[in-house]
């Protein structure tokens, strides 16, 4: 598999991906109208343009022969935190399809983020994760991430406990 910065062009494909990787981990918890709700605003084409066609931003695509089965978003740190400061990065998405997950290539999307976010000087990252995924929660705690706070993230009608995490610029 190779890991690949994405364009603009990549747009559809991100929101076809984004709305599956999403719905394959998270969409059991939402009633069908939260979730498509959801979907459809998130990870709407032209709003995946955006974020792609931003230089600020970042986005990266793990393809298997060309096929898309995982991504990483990566960009100014947007966590509703008080102490989030000017220049902080953010982890804003890292997903790789349930049948790709666990040979190695989570860390290695994980990586190229982290390179890109930390590609001028040290700066202090955070991630929003659910607070009852404990799988990305050991992920991230490797990469020395510690939670330093919650917040309520909507889906449709429904309000998920995220918890903030962050690590400090001197511990990258
Ligand atoms: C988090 C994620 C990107 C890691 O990708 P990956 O390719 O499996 O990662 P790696 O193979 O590099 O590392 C595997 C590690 O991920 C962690 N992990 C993440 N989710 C896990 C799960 N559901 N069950 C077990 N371990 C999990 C473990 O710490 C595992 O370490 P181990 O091998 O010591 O058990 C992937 O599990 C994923 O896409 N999960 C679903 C989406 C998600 O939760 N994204 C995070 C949103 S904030």
């Amino acid at each position: 598999m190779t890991i690949r910065r994405a364009g603009v062009d990549d747009a559809a494909t991100l929101s076809d991906l984004a709305a599956r990787t999403f719905t394959e981990t998270f969409g059991h918890l939402y009633p069908r109208e939260d979730l498509d709700f959801f979907l459809a605003d998130a990870y709407a084409v032209d709003k995946q343009a955006v974020i792609l066609g931003h230089p600020d931003y970042a986005v990266w695509l793990l393809e298997e022969d060309g096929v898309a089965v995982g991504h990483a978003a990566a960009g100014p740190c947007g966590l509703p935190h008080p102490e989030v400061q000017p220049g902080d990065g953010e982890l804003k998405r890292l997903y790789v399809l349930a049948s790709h997950q666990g040979g190695g290539w989570g860390s290695r999307l994980f990586k190229e983020a982290e390179a890109w976010l930390l590609r001028d000087a040290p700066r202090t990252l955070w991630i929003g994760v659910w607070s009852e995924n404990f799988g990305a929660q050991r992920f991230y705690a490797r990469f020395g991430f510690d939670c330093v706070g919650t917040y309520e993230f909507p889906v449709g009608r429904v309000r998920d406990v995220e918890f903030i995490l962050r690590r400090e610029a001197a511990a990258g």
